[in-house]
């Protein structure tokens, strides 16, 4: 996987919206070319008017050539990614999009498949229902887990007559005393006829399925993350960041990650997804101790690094390789 990917220029050849709050996007090259290929479960990095990249999964059949569609849901407590992009990017805009990749690839020996999606995560599932019912050899279920219908993304097609005998579809009307009992499905494990599952959804959701699919061999059990933990703690307080080559020291307020509070002040730190996923801000940390919020450090590297664009300071001043 390059954690470079190209950076092309496509046109938003469609913006319209998807459900409450939810915008879909279709991309498509600005001169008819075709689009790198992609498998289902990929997404793209987008850059946003606001300058900051964000991933999206493609909601596509992965044998289109000439778009790419992503539907985004406006965040109105996010970093700002999601709620540029709704609210500034038209029809007829260019945007820049790396290409395709896939942390999330449908085991190829799988023999089916149980998807299980919440919300917007729904959309690598849309891609992964399209290419087996394309396909038509692997047998899968589909269930769809949503506040409401004016939520939910895709409905009219998943209630369609192709996708209509593979899916699922539950409304819990915010109740969580409503939500749906997904027990019966992951209560045999299907792994040893060849089954595997997929979630993508809200944390809780994630959380439950891997409670249930403990008895599950891991590597039947998939979970698309997006990323790390980006949003705001409660707790969370101002600290101080030294840089030790100019032996700078910069103010970190709540609320801004210190790529943001560097990048303000003209320090330059490689990044890319600002999530805590893709490991290129990864820093070399001196003294001080992180507060991690990424997926990607490993554990004996926590000590002395630090991705700069979600974590934090656990003391007040943390000393950076920069
Ligand atoms: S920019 Fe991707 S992990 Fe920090």
């Amino acid at each position: 996987m390059s954690t470079t990917p190209t950076v092309m220029s496509l046109r938003v050849a469609v913006a319209e919206p998807a459900a409450r709050g939810i915008q879909r996007f279709e991309l498509r090259h600005p001169e008819g070319a075709e689009l790198p290929a992609f498998t289902a479960g990929a997404h793209i990095r987008i850059k946003t008017p606001g300058g900051a990249m964000r991933q999206y999964s493609l909601s596509n059949d992965p044998a289109e050539r000439d778009r790419y569609v992503i539907a985004v849901k406006r965040e109105g407590n996010g970093r700002g990614g999601s709620l540029s992009l709704v609210d500034g990017v038209r029809a007829g805009a260019l945007v820049e999009v790396g290409a395709p990749e896939n942390l999330f690839e449908l085991d190829a020996k799988a023999k089916s498949f149980i998807l299980i999606a919440g919300g917007i995560g729904i959309t690598p599932m849309m891609a992964m229902a399209r290419h087996l019912l394309a396909e038509g050899t692997r047998k899968f279920k589909l269930c769809y887990l949503t506040r409401d219908a004016e939520s939910s993304a895709f409905l009219d097609e998943l209630r369609g007559p192709d996708f209509a005998p593979h899916v699922t579809v539950h409304h819990d009307q915010g109740d969580p005393g409503n939500a749906f009992d997904l027990w019966p499905l992951l209560e045999k494990p299907g792994s040893a006829a060849g089954q595997h599952v997929y979630c993508c959804g809200p944390t809780p959701l994630m959380d439950a399925v891997r409670d249930m699919t403990g008895h599950w061999p891991a590597s039947a059990v998939h979970f698309e993350s997006f990323g790390g933990d980006t949003k705001p703690h409660a707790d969370d307080q101002p600290f101080e960041v030294r840089l030790e080559h100019s032996g700078r020291t910069y103010e970190v307020p709540v609320g801004v990650s210190i790529l943001d509070a560097l990048r303000l002040e003209g320090v330059h730190v490689p990044s890319s997804c600002e999530s805590g996923t893709c490991g290129s801000c990864k820093t070399r940390l001196l003294e001080g101790e992180a507060d991690h919020r990424d997926l990607v450090l490993l554990d004996e590297e926590k000590a002395d690094h630090i991705m700069v664009c979600v974590s934090r300071a656990k003391t007040p001043c943390l000393v950076l390789d920069l």
